[in-house]
């Protein structure tokens, strides 16, 4: 990438490997991919920000489910119902934040959401769903709603039985894939010689410049 080439001599070196400012890109999406992919792994779950009805920031904790690092997406699953999802529908701009400790980074992404629900993908990953997550999506009423007993959401019966296929499909309605296709991206490692720091830029799910920063 011409842009980045300025800073190709500076490198860091992390487990014992020598990185350039383009390699520490194609690094940070190599550890979200296997975030999605393997269960023990610090990057596994992600805090999520939207903007609230107030215009104050909205923090929860989601899984990362899919990380598409050629189209620069991250993929989690929620209920429509819930209040990331409404905050989406008004303003799709959202922040990722991962760290892993044992790792010693740290990833902040700035994303804008797409929300696919009743649709192929939303179907495709309902069906691979296992019957105890479906449970997520099978409250009666809203998640949050305010309720006078200590309450699961769902039918009482389900903390002792799974539903079957045909009961928790009822509930496919209120499934929904979002995915996040990333504009800004910041890497940050803890390193005990001293802290490095990078941020990436993209348009269009292309990487268009990147530089290192102060940590
Ligand atoms: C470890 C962990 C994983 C979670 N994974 C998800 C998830 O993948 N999707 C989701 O919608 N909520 C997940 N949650 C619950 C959210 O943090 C949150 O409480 C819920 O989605 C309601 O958020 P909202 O009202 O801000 O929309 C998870 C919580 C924890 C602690």
């Amino acid at each position: 990438m011409l842009c980045m080439k300025k800073q190709d001599d500076d490198f860091i070196t992390y487990n014992d490997t020598k990185y350039n400012l383009q390699g520490i890109e194609s690094l940070a999406w190599k550890k979200l991919v296997n975030g999605s992919v393997k269960k023990k792994n610090g990057f596994r779950t992600m805090c999520v920000g939207t903007i609230d009805e107030n215009n104050a920031a909205a923090l929860r904790i989601v899984v990362n489910r899919k990380v598409d690092e050629v189209q620069k997406t991250i993929f989690f699953h929620t209920d429509n119902r819930s209040r990331k999802y409404n905050d989406l529908i008004k303003d799709n701009r959202i922040s990722l934040l991962f760290y892993d400790a044992r790792q010693r980074v740290q990833i902040v992404a700035k994303a804008y959401a797409t929300m696919h629900t009743t649709n192929e993908l939303a179907n495709d990953r309902w069906k691979a769903t296992s019957p105890q997550a479906r449970l997520g999506y099978m409250a009666n009423e809203p998640p949050n709603t305010k309720s006078d007993q200590l309450t699961l959401g769902y039918e009482g019966r389900f903390a002792t039985t799974k539903p079957t296929d045909d009961e928790s499909n009822l509930f496919e309605k209120n499934f929904s894939v979002v995915a996040c296709t990333v504009y800004e991206l910041e890497f940050l490692y803890l390193d005990f010689h001293g802290n490095r720091k990078a941020s990436f830029y993209y348009k269009n799910n292309v990487l268009v410049d990147g530089n290192w920063a102060v940590p």
